[in-house]
């Protein structure tokens, strides 16, 4: 038997930490049916224990918490754990976690801050945001350093450099929070940069989410100009210690940096040297809002190589990268001193294969040529993109040309394959945007809003957690939404939630009769549901805990909303009551069959929201109270049981009974039954109805947001497993294969996003949102799901796709890799140890252990 995996805060690698850590670890064995008897963990520093469990006989194997006496800052912790199995074998192995400031007491750095004019902008336009404010420290060090950290922080955002060197290749660096009340400080192992003698330091600061104009939060007193919090603390051969701390004693200066914004772009003038050197001010901005940043950063995780270089029928030149990716490239520039580039990054080609801007802003970096050759990378910004124009280059050539993929670093959970190209294809895309959309916080997109959108992500935390470890990822975003709730228990459409939305939000909801911002359905449920998700695919109990508050105040919000307003529908008060069925909500949003009228966007939300809102509200609670039951908190969880019964109670008889369901929407339907809200005596003719409106639209889907991702699974509730695979097999718009026919090499916003070839559309090429079949794919077509909360048993029920002769999937649980694979004539298995499945094989039905399986089917 030996251990692996080993991870402390569901990371591998986990310096700087500021939380109580917890621990896991995965087990691998020769002998089938390996099961944890016992568990001894000890936590130690040098060689004194500081906390041992003892033999705990327990099958726990994640997420087990530190309990031992307070750890104290900046120690290196090593733990240890000992495992015994079923057959008498003991198994060892360690692994180390570091910790940060965990008192503000100790941060003796000052917050200093550029004394360089900046122009306020008042108009949101390309070119008219600040230069970059590149801020250098120098000083001496007089002995041979041992060990050096580096902790660091700064409005905008900011890359580090020791002695002219990158700390890391992190980007994005403090992350993007709800600046007002948290901002992340990274820790930093900097000792082989240190020298003894003279070292010079410098962070580099653009103007990031913090000084964006589309993203920043909503903020009082915000700062004007960038500042950096630094506090380098050096341990020398001798023992001795100094700490080297922002003091005022700084300069910054304006580079080659003329202005970047992370949504429009960034130019950069090599002519400029960061000669002109300023003081700096030091400012009393406290300490309160620090935290050690709790997850792996943004890193370049993958290089891409242009695939081809071409000239436009309008004689323009484009690079092709030949993928939709998030990040920018890299670009190898020889030119002429003062020659000017301009790089216009995006999507899609137009009909007639010339450049077409689908967004509503340019996605546009500018270069200028000091002369001498550069790789060229923009510093600050990121552009969501396949292509790019090129113009001002005396020759634009391919292997000048590579695109750098960003993304929050994620360990790989998932892999698949199968017979059929097209699918294999969709996968991919599906692992294409969910890369793409994880940049710092979980976005709908990243050419457009590139926002912390909470109806995205919880309709893709399933299919996000499949395939990566989003564990630490979204636990941070969660914060970010708790920070952004309203005292009245309103839960942001966005997180972190920025002036932009707000001002769109505050509008939208007046038109609704509300003064102040209200809830929206599907999306503010994200509370709920993206914990609720994360425990079910990982048992992960903490992330509920943490959220348990807040779900807990957002569900009293819906109660309370559904009891004081009179819905739209002349319902009965004694149902009405239960029903959430006012204010503002996108209700069934990008429903293929309903065009959006621009001058009324959300009337189409509207008369789709009156039973929507009212099933997410009900769902919403319903889990609620399984959590409370989770935690523990039985009166709870039997109050909102109670009160999830009543609105179920409420929706069968006020909406259902009382002929409210829409007759011509498939999304009711289809919600209605995946919620498991449909009456026994009304089950037929819902199925009926769902059935027949996928008939009659020609065997085509025609949900929105909130239902696509529920439709697969309520043809199979209701027995109609061969429609589901029918709607999944269509390459009819709308449907999922039609994108992959039609080049798609992520998933798309909208289903006729190709529509955006024609110029005036804006739509994106890259929204994950629509990528949760992959969930779906996962369950029926590989047969990979579980009757227990973080997959201790699994569920092998594959519904052997008669399209597939073959179909291979993996995914790294908890207790360590499920693989399922099935061919024309096999089923094999594999089981992480410390599980048990049920294999569904024909007319049997076999239960085994851990190891791997072979079956005729
Ligand atoms: C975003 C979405 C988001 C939606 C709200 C869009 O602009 O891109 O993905 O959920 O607004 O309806």
């Amino acid at each position: 038997m030996r251990l692996y995996d080993l991870k402390t805060l569901h990371m591998k690698k986990c310096v700087g930490i500021d939380q109580n850590p917890y621990f896991s670890w995965k087990i691998a064995n020769d002998k089938n049916d390996t099961v944890q008897c016992a568990y001894q963990l000890q936590v130690l520093c040098d060689e004194e224990c500081l906390w041992d469990t003892g033999k705990v006989e327990s099958e726990k194997q994640s997420f087990v918490e530190y309990e031992g006496i307070a750890l104290s800052s900046r120690t290196e912790y090593k733990w240890k754990v000992t495992v015994w199995n079923n057959y008498n074998e003991t198994a060892e192995a360690e692994a180390q976690f570091e910790t940060g400031l965990l008192e503000k007491s100790l941060w003796n750095a000052k917050w200093v801050e550029s004394t360089i004019p900046r122009v306020p902008v008042t108009e949101y336009k390309y070119g008219n945001t600040a230069p970059a404010v590149f801020f250098e420290k120098e000083f001496t060090l007089d002995k041979r350093v041992k060990k050096a950290r580096m902790y660091a922080t700064s409005y905008g955002v900011y890359q580090l450099r020791i002695n002219k060197k990158r700390a890391d290749d992190r980007e994005f660096a403090p992350e993007f929070t709800t600046y007002s009340t948290v901002l992340y400080y990274q820790t930093y192992d900097v000792t082989m940069l240190l020298k003894q003698g003279k070292n010079t330091l410098d962070m580099y600061v653009g103007d990031g989410w913090y000084f964006s104009m589309q993203a920043s939060p909503v903020f009082e007193n915000q700062h004007e100009k960038p500042s950096v919090l630094f506090q380098l603390e050096v341990e020398y051969e001798d023992g001795t210690t100094e700490q080297i701390i922002s003091d005022g004693d700084e300069t910054c200066a304006l580079g080659p940096i003329c202005y970047s914004d992370i949504f429009q772009g960034e130019k950069q003038d090599y002519r400029i040297g960061y000669d002109e050197k300023h003081p700096v001010e030091v400012k009393d901005y406290g300490y309160e809002m620090l935290e050690a940043q709790p997850m792996p950063p943004v890193r370049p995780t993958k290089l891409l190589p242009a695939v081809d270089v071409f000239q436009s029928p309008n004689g323009e030149w484009i690079v092709d990268f030949g993928q939709v990716l998030a990040g920018r490239a890299r670009i190898h520039i020889d030119e002429p001193k003062d020659t000017e580039i301009v790089l216009e990054y995006f999507e899609i080609l137009d009909e007639n294969g010339n450049y077409v801007n689908t967004m509503f802003c340019p996605q546009k970096d500018i270069v200028v040529s000091n002369g001498t050759p550069l790789e060229h990378e923009v510093k600050f910004t990121f552009h969501g993109f396949r292509y790019i124009r090129v113009t001002g280059m005396t020759e634009v050539k391919k292997e000048n040309f590579t695109a750098v993929l960003l993304t929050t670093e994620k360990d790989d959970y998932g892999s698949f394959t199968c017979s059929d190209e097209r699918v294999n294809r969709l996968y991919q895309n599906v692992r294409w945007s969910q890369w793409n959309n994880m940049m710092s916080v979980p976005t709908d997109c990243p050419a457009r809003e590139k926002a912390g959108w909470t109806g995205d992500i919880l309709v893709y935390a399933k299919t996000a957690l499949m395939n990566e470890d989003v564990t630490p990822f979204l636990s941070s975003w969660l914060h970010s939404l708790r920070e952004n709730q309203a005292d009245d228990g309103v839960v942001m459409i966005t997180a972190p939630y920025t002036k932009l939305y707000d001002g769109v939000l505050m509008n939208t909801v007046k038109e609704f009769g509300d003064t102040r911002v209200t809830g929206v359905a599907g999306w503010s449920d994200a509370i709920v549901w993206v914990p609720y998700i994360m425990h079910q695919v990982t048992g992960n109990t903490i992330v509920l805990k943490d959220n348990y508050e807040a779900m807990k105040k957002w569900c009293d919000y819906i109660i309370r909303t559904a009891k004081e307003k009179r819905g739209y529908r002349d319902i009965p008060y004694e149902y009405d009551q239960y029903l959430w069925n006012t204010g503002f909500h996108f209700g069934e949003w990008l429903i293929p069959s309903q065009q959006i009228d621009p001058k009324h966007p959300y009337e189409n939300a509207k008369t789709t929201s009156y039973f929507m809102a009212p099933f997410f509200g009900y769902q919403s609670v319903r889990y609620f109270a399984e959590i409370c039951g989770l935690l523990g908190k039985v009166d709870e969880q039997n109050h909102y049981d109670e009160i999830a019964q009543q609105m179920k109670n409420a929706i069968q008889n006020g909406i259902m009974r009382g002929g409210h369901m829409p007759d011509d929407l498939m999304g009711g339907y289809c919600v209605a039954i995946a919620f498991d809200l449909v009456p026994d005596d009304l089950k037929e003719s819902y199925k009926e109805k769902l059935v027949s409106l996928i008939q009659k639209n020609d065997y085509c889907l025609d949900t929105g947001f909130l239902a696509t991702p529920f439709l697969l699974d309520a043809l199979c509730i209701v027995g109609e497993q061969e429609l589901a695979h029918q709607v999944f097999w269509q390459d009819k718009r709308p449907s999922w294969l039609y994108e992959v026919d039609h080049g798609a090499t992520a998933i798309w916003e909208a289903w006729d996003a190709d529509e955006a070839k024609k110029p005036g559309r804006f739509v994106s090429f890259d929204h994950y949102a629509l990528g949760c079949v992959d969930d779906w794919m996962e369950r029926a077509i590989c047969g990979i799901d579980t009757d227990q909360a973080g997959f201790k048993h699994f569920v092998i029920r594959p519904q052997y796709d008669s399209k597939l002769t073959s179909c291979e999937r993996t995914f790294e649980s908890e207790a360590g890799m499920v693989s399922v694979k099935w061919d024309e004539h096999t089923l094999k298995v594999e089981i992480p140890c410390n599980t048990t499945a049920t294999v569904y094989c024909g007319e049997t039905v076999v239960n085994i252990g851990s190891g791997t399986y072979q079956f005729e089917r």
